[in-house]
C-alpha cells in the first residue's frame, strides 16, 4: 500500500476514535488507542499464540483486533464484541476468515459464544473499562468469562483503574499485574488464570 495513503487511513482511524470518544467519553474511555508497547504484552500476555478460541471485549477501531490475529493461529477464531455501531462497521472491513465481528455488548458474551458455535476460549482480552460500568453488568461480565474460560486459559483486563481487580476476585485468584508506562495514559495488565482441570 502506498504509505502516503497508510498514514492518511491511520489518521482518520484515529480521527474516529477522538469522535467517538468526544459522543461516549464513559464507553471509549480512552482518547487514543492502545499503543504498540501496550499491544505486544497484551498479546505475549494472553499466549495468544497458542490459542485455538480468541474473545475480544471493545476492540475500537481494531488495532487490538489486528494484533491478536497477526499472532494467532491460521486455524484459529476471535469473536470480537464492541458495542459502537461506527467501529463495529470499520471492523466489519476487516477482511480475515478467522474474525468473527459481533455488534453487541459484552454482558452477553456467553449468549455470542453459544450463537456462533464457539469452543470455550483459551483468552478473553478485554479493553472495557469496568470503572464506567455499573456493579451488577460488570459481576455478569466477569462471572461470565471465569465460566466459560478453557482450564488453564487467561483472563487479560487492560485498564487505567483497579475496579476490575475488585469485580473478579470471587470468580478468580489473585491477578498477576504489569503496568506498561509507554501509553497514553499509562496501562495496568491484569492477568488471571484459570486452574487447569488436574490442578
Ligand atoms: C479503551 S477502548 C479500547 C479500544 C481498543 N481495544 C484499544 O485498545 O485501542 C474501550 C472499547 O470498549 C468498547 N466498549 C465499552 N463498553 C462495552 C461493552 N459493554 N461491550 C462491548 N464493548 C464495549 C468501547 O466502545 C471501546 O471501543
Amino acid at each position: 500500500m502506498n504509505p502516503r495513503f497508510k498514514q492518511s487511513e491511520r489518521f482518520r482511524d484515529r480521527l474516529l476514535f477522538v469522535q467517538e470518544f468526544l459522543r461516549h467519553p464513559r464507553q471509549v474511555a480512552s482518547v487514543v488507542p492502545s499503543s504498540r508497547c501496550a499491544l505486544k504484552r497484551i498479546v505475549e500476555g494472553a499466549s495468544i499464540r497458542q490459542a485455538s478460541t480468541v474473545v475480544e471485549l471493545g476492540a475500537g477501531i481494531g488495532g487490538t483486533t489486528r494484533a491478536l490475529l497477526s499472532a494467532m493461529r491460521p486455524d484459529a477464531r476471535l469473536l470480537s464484541i464492541e458495542i459502537n455501531p461506527r467501529f463495529h462497521a470499520h471492523l466489519s472491513r476487516m477482511d480475515d476468515p478467522r474474525l468473527i465481528a459481533h455488534l453487541g455488548t459484552a454482558v452477553q458474551l456467553e449468549k455470542n459464544l453459544a450463537d456462533y458455535g464457539l469452543d470455550s476460549p483459551d483468552a478473553v482480552v478485554s479493553g472495557i473499562p469496568f470503572s464506567a460500568m455499573d456493579q451488577e453488568s460488570g459481576c455478569e461480565i466477569v462471572e461470565a468469562i471465569a465460566s466459560r474460560l478453557a482450564p488453564g486459559g487467561h483472563f487479560l483486563a487492560y485498564q487505567v483503574s483497579t475496579r476490575v481487580e475488585q469485580l473478579a476476585r470471587p470468580f478468580f485468584p489473585s491477578p498477576h499485574v504489569e503496568v506498561v508506562y509507554l501509553n497514553v495514559p499509562p496501562l495496568r495488565i491484569f492477568r488471571w488464570t484459570k486452574p487447569a482441570a488436574n490442578g
